[in-house]
């Protein structure tokens, strides 16, 4: 049972403690200023202090059953690998060659306008990549890409070298505690220097494998597929060391990793499964939005009815367009996800206001 002092809660809410006893009193109820009140006793003098209070809970945890991580239901789940770099350095293009198809050219302006994700079924086995723009406006999409990773390939071009949002996704990297693989870019041009790009990297302690350093440095080229098989050998190999795995049979919960809002389609969110098996009909919550998971789509544009950890997904059927970077749960049932998602928007709307006479009964216990 939760109890605060009288002296906590009128300092939570602002509120003189002799008023607080002189309510009380009046309720027919004695109390010192060091005095434990109930939670009912709490709201009671909230309420009558022009406090909102509302029902405690909607956490999506309460509506997720705790079940303890049984070992023996994990299973191996595809790496997922982010593909950082500087602007133009050829992230798009690698990925394609690694795809053999060709989405780079139908890009608006060349540049990736948003964090695309896809399986690609290897001679090694899947691998889920991620491609993020070079672009400095995009961040917190490196940031993030960098977070959800086991992964990250690190592209530099050869005649170009280390560049700004280089720096910034080793950073980023680094800072999400992923291993680097650094493929360096476009050795097909006559004025590549893969060598240069090696020195350059050592400035941010990445030392070539064969200068004796940890961190595997492959010349490549997305136009003429020189060193593709290789570095589709070594994030395999890469990823097999790390051990990657995970539980099935949960409720699904990962990641969204860009979401819009599509004419005739409504919301459409991609979104990267990380534990659990995500499935047509599932009830889902991200953010401030819900809804029970109406199609998913794979990579190819084909329907797919369940989606196993490791894997990206594009999902139709929810309330609104969800925020890129938060993650997402599946609960019991639609009626949970909707509770839920309103609570969180109360919040936030709460929290916008910026009332303190606003403020929850919740948030004066955690004041305390
Ligand atoms: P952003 O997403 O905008 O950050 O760029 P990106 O890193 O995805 O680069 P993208 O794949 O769009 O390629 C940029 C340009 O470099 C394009 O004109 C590509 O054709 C060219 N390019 C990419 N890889 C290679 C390569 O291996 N060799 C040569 N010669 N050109 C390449
Ligand atoms: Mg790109």
């Amino acid at each position: 049972e939760e109890s605060i002092s009288v002296s906590e809660l009128s300092q939570a809410m602002g509120v003189k403690a002799s008023d607080l006893i002189r309510k009380l009193m009046q309720a027919g109820k004695m109390a010192t200023i060091n005095a434990q009140i109930d939670a009912d006793t709490a709201a009671f003098l909230a309420t009558d202090f022009g406090y909102t209070v509302e029902k405690k809970g909607f956490e999506v945890e309460e509506f997720i059953p705790e079940v303890a991580e049984d070992e023996s239901k994990l299973v191996l789940r595809p790496p997922v690998v982010t593909v950082m770099g500087h602007v133009d350095h050829g992230k798009t293009s690698l990925l394609d060659a690694i795809r053999q198809a060709d989405v780079a050219a139908g890009e608006a302006g060349g540049i990736t306008q948003h964090i695309g994700a896809y399986n690609v079924q290897t001679q090694h086995g899947p691998i889920t990549f991620l491609d993020t723009p070079g672009h400095e406006a995009f961040t917190a999409m490196r940031q993030r890409g960098a977070q959800v990773t086991d992964l990250v390939v690190l592209v530099v071009a050869a005649d170009d070298g280390v560049m700004p949002q280089t720096v910034e996704s080793i950073k980023a990297a680094k800072a999400a505690g992923v291993t680097i693989l650094v493929a360096i870019n476009k050795i097909d041009k006559p004025g590549a220097t893969p060598e240069r790009v090696m020195q350059q990297l050592t400035e941010y302690e990445l030392v070539a494998e064969q200068w004796g350093g940890t961190t595997i440095m492959l010349p490549v080229s997305a136009r003429t597929k020189q060193g593709i098989p290789e570095l589709l050998e070594y994030i395999s190999l890469q990823s097999e060391v790390l051990e990657l795995k995970a539980n099935p049979e949960k409720l699904a919960a990962g990641r969204v990793i860009e979401a819009k809002l599509e004419k005739g389609r409504g919301p459409v969110a991609t979104v990267l499964v990380e534990e659990g098996t995500l499935r047509v009909g599932d009830a889902l919550v991200t953010g401030i939005h819900y809804g029970r998971v109406r199609a998913m789509m794979n990579e190819r544009g084909e329907h797919v009815n369940d989606v196993p950890p490791g894997y990206p997904v594009e999902v139709l059927g929810l309330s609104g367009v969800p925020v890129a970077g938060d993650e997402f749960n599946v609960v019991e049932d639609e009626k949970s996800a909707k509770e839920v998602a309103q609570h969180r928007a109360e919040k936030a709307r709460q929290k916008e206001l910026g009332s303190v006479k606003k403020a929850t009964l919740e948030d004066l216990f955690a004041k305390a």
